[in-house]
């Protein structure tokens, strides 16, 4: 039995303005028609049944959430009383399905990725579920890295292992989440790193386990959850006792230390995500995926966005603009981030577009 969970409570405020607190990018169409959550659903719905989809998200995402996937059932989008992180996030439909289902492979998804390969995208998913069925396996999936990201987790790979229907399979030598700009670059120039694309499966059991063996503490709370859950008293039980959950990413808190067993004995699997992946992390990183192109190539071209049909380009190159319905002009700029709602406007550059963030935070302070 394999059921999805799917990330979907972090804020996107890279995003701003077009993010806000009610609408963060999971819930946004940013590149076509589709809102990100929606594609991050599709593209499971060959490997996993729609019953079997969790969401885990928070108050003010669940009904916009509900609303767009409409075969997800309503009782498994749970809303978060407090951000705890990735960690409890994804541990505690784990310790939900352990009381009766301890053997069902859990795949945790986030929801503010692209995947242009669906069809290989479920080949790999359906070995990776085969792997993850087995013991205390763990399982991975590894991006080609194409420069020396900081914002990544890092797999170093280890031996290769015959893995199911042909699929590459290496064991795991060392996880490493978010390292510095040094270390980055020497994993990057090695080749024998991958990045880690934020999915993962494993069995009921073996997360649980992995759970009360690395963060004791937040078990003790998640098994107090569980007891409740199909009660009454599961909404009381889960705002008292989630927010007591440590607040730590699912990479600091089983990863790196299970990464730390060694190449055999940590059982951690990395299976290649090559479907074409991007995480859609900033403005730059939508524009290059809109356009088709690698960070490099896209200073030639401008990308607008919902914007009047109409719009001049004069000496202008590398820019990208979203300005529902307006006539856009562009007079001998480049490589612009031009973003206009209803009532904010961004203007920032390609370079500059990762610092996004900090205006929510800037803004937030200033009440
Ligand atoms: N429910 C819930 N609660 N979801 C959350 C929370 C939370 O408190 N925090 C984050 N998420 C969701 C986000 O919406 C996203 O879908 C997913 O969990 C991953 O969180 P990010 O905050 O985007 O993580 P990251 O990008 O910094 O790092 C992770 O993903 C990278 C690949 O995209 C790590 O796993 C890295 O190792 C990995 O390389
Ligand atoms: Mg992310």
């Amino acid at each position: 039995k394999f059921a999805a969970v799917i990330l979907a409570g972090g804020s996107g405020t890279r995003f701003w303005p077009r993010s806000r607190k009610a609408s963060a990018k999971q819930v946004l169409a940013l590149d076509g028609e589709q809102t990100m959550i929606q594609q991050t659903l599709e593209r499971l719905l060959p490997v996993a049944a729609a019953e079997d989809v969790w969401v885990i998200t928070n108050n003010l995402l669940d009904d916009t959430i509900a609303d767009q996937l409409p075969a997800v059932r309503r009782e498994r989008i749970l809303s978060e009383p407090a951000a705890r992180n990735t960690a409890p996030a994804c541990a505690l439909t784990a310790f939900l399905l352990e009381k009766t289902e301890p053997d069902t492979v859990i795949g945790i998804f986030p929801s503010d990725q692209v995947v242009k390969d669906k069809a290989r995208f479920a080949d790999i998913l359906r070995a990776g579920v085969k792997i993850a069925a087995k013991g205390e396996a763990i399982v991975v999936l590894g991006i080609t890295p194409t420069r020396a990201e900081t914002g990544y987790g890092y797999i170093e790979l280890g031996g290769p292992v015959e893995g199911p229907d042909g699929v590459p399979v290496h064991r795991v030598k060392r996880f490493t989440e978010k390292p510095n700009k040094h270390f980055a670059q020497q994993f990057f120039t090695s080749g024998n790193y991958r990045w880690n694309g934020g999915i993962f499966l494993w069995s009921a059991s073996t997360l649980a386990n992995a759970i009360r063996e690395y963060c004791p503490d937040m078990a003790f709370q998640l098994e107090r959850i569980a007891a409740a859950w199909g009660t009454d008293e599961f909404e009381e039980v889960l705002a008292s006792h989630y927010p007591l959950c440590e607040n730590i990413s699912i990479d600091y808190a089983v990863l790196e230390p299970r990464s730390a067993r060694g190449e055999e004995a940590s059982g951690i699997y990395c299976l290649p995500g090559d479907f074409s992946w991007n995480d859609l992390g900033s403005w730059a990183a939508l524009h290059e995926h809109v356009a088709g192109r690698d960070f490099d190539e896209v200073e030639e071209c401008n990308i607008f966005e919902a914007t009047d049909p109409l719009h001049v380009e004069l000496d202008s190159k590398g820019n990208y603009v979203f300005a529902p319905g307006k006539v856009v002009a562009l007079v001998g700029v480049e490589n612009l981030v031009i973003v206009q709602t209803k009532d904010a406007l961004l203007i920032t550059t390609r370079e500059r577009s990762q610092d996004v963030g900090k205006v929510v935070r800037k803004l937030i302070e200033a009440g």
